[in-house]
């Protein structure tokens, strides 16, 4: 049976926190293993909103990447790539634009909540309306035919499927390869220091590379069951954000232990930090000296990057040479 390809990438935006580690990068872990994965750096994309301040993109890149070897990310198994290295995805973008409505871009939903959420950037640049239709390409170049979504990306990819049925019907039927969502297992969801979801913008992450001290810092200052003023108030663990992100790295009779005696009011919230301090930094010890590793071979990312592109450009070229016969682009179509 051909196995299926699935295909995601990452906008380098920022260091990677809790939220990712959770929500995405264990998921990529499992798939690697299941399919033939590949993942990239969607640096084009992480251009369409950054573009007033492009200079950190290439280095979140590189670091994204290094992020994902330490965590065990397998170049032997899976594709990693970065989007810029494969000039095909714009070609391909430009003959998708051809039998892609404006109004379909203007109806995709995040394209209007995030230029009214985003005070601070400038997207009302054409970059950012393609945002989407970069996206089809990217996941049509590689002839994915299978994409993990979670529930904001999912119109993304409903959008993606409409286009490439319209191309084909326009073009030649089988030309693009119709991808299917992978409804991801529901990524944990990660709350941050604050309670509110974790998130770099909002200043409450802790990110996976922050030193011992500060994740240390940063559990002393995670905040706990409002309700619980005092010692001797109990408390109630499932809304305790404290509580939520221990689940994550915690031992599961410490968890048990914690849900018990924080009703009963017989433990405090200091101590609980103290452990979620110890806990955080057990769990990301080992990732934390194999990124240390990398860091000491600053070759190895471009090297692991490099192979990707050596590995993703022949099916691209590939796709971009079936579109242009199917276009006639190459001269009236033989039979
Ligand atoms: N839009 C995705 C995000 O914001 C990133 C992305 C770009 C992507 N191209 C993709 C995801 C192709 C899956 C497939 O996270």
């Amino acid at each position: 049976m051909p196995q299926h390809r699935i295909l995601t990438g990452y906008r380098p935006t920022g260091k990677l926190h809790l939220g990712h580690w959770f929500g995405n990068l264990q998921n990529m872990l499992r798939l690697q293993n299941e399919y033939d994965a590949f993942y990239f750096v969607a640096d084009w994309h992480a251009l369409t909103s950054e573009w007033q301040d492009s200079s950190h993109i290439y280095d979140f890149g590189r670091d994204m990447v290094a992020d994902w070897l330490a965590a065990g990310l397998d170049p032997e198994r899976c594709t990693i790539y970065r989007q810029s290295d494969l000039p095909q995805v714009i070609e391909l973008m430009l003959y998708m634009n051809m039998v892609l409505p404006m109004s379909w871009l203007e109806r995709v939903p995040s394209y209007k909540e995030q230029q009214v959420n985003i005070s601070n950037k400038d997207l009302s640049n054409v970059g950012f309306f393609l945002y989407p239709a970069l996206m089809a390409a990217d996941i049509a170049i590689a002839r994915s035919d299978l994409v993990p979504v979670g529930e904001d990306q999912e119109p993304h990819l409903e959008l993606t499927r409409e286009i490439v049925r319209r191309f084909n019907t326009t073009f030649g039927a089988d030309v693009l390869v119709e991808p299917k969502a992978l409804i991801a297992k529901e990524g944990a969801r990660v709350p941050g220091l604050d309670g509110r979801k974790m998130s770099k913008s909002y200043g409450n992450s802790i990110f996976i590379t922050d030193p011992p001290e500060v994740m240390r810092q940063k559990a002393m200052a995670c905040m706990t069951d409002p309700a619980r003023k005092r010692k001797d108030d109990p408390g109630n663990p499932a809304i305790c954000p404290l509580h939520q992100i221990h689940k994550l790295v915690g031992k599961a009779a410490d968890i048990a232990e914690w849900e018990a005696c924080c009703p009963a009011a017989t433990c405090g919230c200091v101590a609980h930090k103290q452990q979620l301090a110890d806990d955080l930094i057990t769990y990301f010890a080992d990732f934390q000296a194999r990124r240390a590793e990398l860091d000491a071979q600053p070759d190895r990312v471009d090297e692991v990057l490099e192979a990707g592109k050596e590995k993703v450009m022949p099916i691209a070229r590939e796709t971009i040479a079936d579109c242009r016969a199917a276009i006639g682009l190459d001269g009236p179509a033989v039979g």
